[in-house]
């Protein structure tokens, strides 16, 4: 990438550069810590009050129906309607961006050209919101980041940018999927919905367990020096696939890790990624997780898979569930 970009003649369109998950230490610091602040718990745990609320809302709506397509009905508009606010873009674009950031995740392997021009894409679709919160700052994530200084400088539309793509990316596509999944892990589990019914103290954990059990993100490294690992030659410059759903279900770390076991004694999983660029989100996904698992189950009876229609699941980075069918007596 770093080698491409230098390529570029004088003038050329700005690529994108998803800021701070491209770089290393100790550049990634400086322009990870800004951010630390507004994904903190004590942030997060200030929005509890409004996710709860907006979930309840959405749950009203579907209730009286028996049924609902789950992913469009509350697995969409729940975390991205509470990211585009915190972020400060426009809620009535929401359909505009899912679908840019769909294309992106669907497409996102191999073609490092079509990355770039996806990358502007959604650096397009937020530049007229970037420019405004310059000059008409709100209490919004981007308004923060244009007041920042890195190194001395002022932040510059291009650092607007860099940043922008990764929140985009990072906010509109991950909670949705893994509501989704747990959602499913639910529906075709009836005991456990009587369970965490009956003790809804239990959910925090039955959170976790969820995420190891249903780990969805696939994030990707280069190799920086040869390297051979169980047999794979890795050379300077490949790209790697971490497949994290795999390492929360090696049955050396967690016994039958292919149950969903709520009384699980080591619940360590890596969702969320390890080291220095483990997930700034995990506080925003863990209390959106939680208040769904709790309205739902507090507001609805038991609800299950609709027989006629199944689940349609996909792969890639972020591995999820495109339309998913659930039934409940009325
Ligand atoms: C259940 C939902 C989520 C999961 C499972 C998840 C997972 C991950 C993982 C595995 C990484 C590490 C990637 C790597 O090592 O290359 C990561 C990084 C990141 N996540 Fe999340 N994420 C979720 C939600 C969110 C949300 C809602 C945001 C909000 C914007 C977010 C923002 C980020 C950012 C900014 C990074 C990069 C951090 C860095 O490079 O320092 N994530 N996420």
């Amino acid at each position: 990438m770093k080698a491409m970009l230098a390529s570029l003649p004088p003038g050329a369109p700005h690529i994108p550069q998803p800021i701070p998950i491209t770089l290393d230490p100790p550049e990634h610091t400086k322009y990870r810590q800004p951010l630390q602040k507004v994904f903190s718990p004590k942030t997060i745990s200030a929005l509890r009050d409004s996710i709860r609320e907006l979930a309840g809302d959405l749950i009203k709506a579907i209730k009286p129906d028996g049924r609902c397509e789950f992913m469009s009905a509350v697995a969409e508009p729940l975390p991205v309607q509470v990211f585009l606010k915190m972020l400060g873009l426009p809620l009535d674009r929401l359909p505009e961006y899912r679908a840019i950031v769909k294309e992106h995740m669907e497409a996102i392997d191999g073609d490092r050209e079509g990355s770039m021009r996806r990358l502007q894409t959604i650096a397009a679709a937020m530049r007229d919101t970037l420019l405004d919160r310059r000059d008409n700052p709100r209490d919004d994530i981007i308004s923060m980041l244009w007041k920042l200084e890195i190194d001395g400088q002022p932040t510059t539309l291009a650092d607007m940018e860099n940043y922008g793509v990764l929140l985009f990316i990072a906010g509109l596509d991950t909670v949705m999927n893994g509501m989704g999944l747990a959602m499913r892990g639910l529906a075709v589990d009836t005991d456990l919905q009587r369970k965490l019914r009956a003790e809804p103290k239990l959910i925090a954990e039955a959170a976790e367990e969820m995420l190891r059990r249903y780990t969805f993100t696939v994030p990707m490294r280069v190799v920086k020096r040869p390297v051979e690992l169980s047999g794979a030659k890795m050379m300077p410059g490949d790209m790697v696939k971490l497949f994290l759903p795999a390492a929360d279900l090696d049955a050396k770390e967690f016994p039958q890790p292919d149950v969903y076991d709520l009384d699980r004694e080591n619940n360590v999983h890596i969702a969320f990624g390890v080291g220095p660029h483990r997930c700034l989100g995990s506080h925003l996904a863990r209390v959106e997780l939680q208040v769904l698992y709790e309205e739902m189950l507090a507001r609805m009876p038991e609800f299950r898979l609709d027989p006629d229609h199944p689940p349609v699941f996909h792969g890639g980075h972020v591995i999820g569930i495109e339309s998913m069918h659930l039934v409940w007596d009325v």
